[in-house]
């Protein structure tokens, strides 16, 4: 399974990639926004700098809604970077982009799917990857871990190539669950990548060996 972390900070996608597991980097307009980053030029230039700091995809979202704006939208990103994924919606409009986009050789990433229905018109437009948001399923009190199980079962079934991307991941949970249900991909916060490191077991026998050492060796 990859691993890509789910922000626009340089800093958190730094530290995610000196870690040595980091696979990639999904962002998104909140998340751009949410690091300051606005305007045209500047979200751009942006996306060119998260390229540079990563090997590994990295998913740009659209803004437009129309099939033609989508198309130039996407066009345009694809251009920044060789690494540069272009994240579409799952509209009518982002689905005819993405079979445009799959037939030209462009990338995508289909976003905001909350349905198996969606992973299979995703998967027909010829998506690379595609996000269903777990969190935000669980939110409404659905089990959105079922959502990756599901589509998990109708890719295998129907050979789809379109990669699986646990997204809208908010803990370490989230991301053992997910591998556990056929995600090729979970993108999440640093802080639940650095999550799965915790365990009190770990802490306690770590501290017990340096005490023995120090005990042993002064
Ligand atoms: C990533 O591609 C998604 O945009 C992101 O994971 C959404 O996460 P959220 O539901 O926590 O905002």
């Amino acid at each position: 399974m990859k691993f890509f972390v789910d922000t626009a900070s340089l800093e958190q996608i730094t530290e995610a990639r000196d870690l040595g597991i980091l696979d990639g980097v999904t962002t998104n307009p909140s998340l751009m926004a949410k690091e300051g980053i606005v305007g045209q030029e500047n979200i751009l230039a942006h996306y060119v700098k998260i390229c540079e700091l990563v090997d590994g995809d990295v998913s740009a979202e659209v803004i437009s809604t129309d099939y033609e704006g989508i198309v130039k939208e996407g066009e345009h990103l694809a251009q920044l970077a060789p690494n540069i994924v272009v994240k579409v919606p799952m509209i009518e409009a982002g689905i005819k982009a993405i079979s445009h986009f799959s037939r030209n050789g462009i990338r995508t990433n289909c976003t905001l799917v909350f349905s198996a229905g969606q992973a299979i018109l995703a998967a027909k437009a010829g998506a690379t990857y595609l996000s269903p948001f777990i969190g935000r399923v669980d939110d409404i009190t659905w089990p959105g871990m079922q959502l990756i199980a599901d589509i998990a079962e109708i890719y295998a079934i129907q050979g789809f190539e379109t990669e699986i991307l646990a997204a809208s991941v908010r803990n370490a949970l989230h991301i053992v669950d997910a591998a556990k249900n056929g995600a090729d991909v979970v993108t999440c916060p640093l802080s639940a990548m650095l999550g799965l490191l915790k365990h009190p077991l770990t802490d306690i026998g770590l501290a017990k060996f340096l005490a023995d050492h120090k005990k042993a060796n002064g």
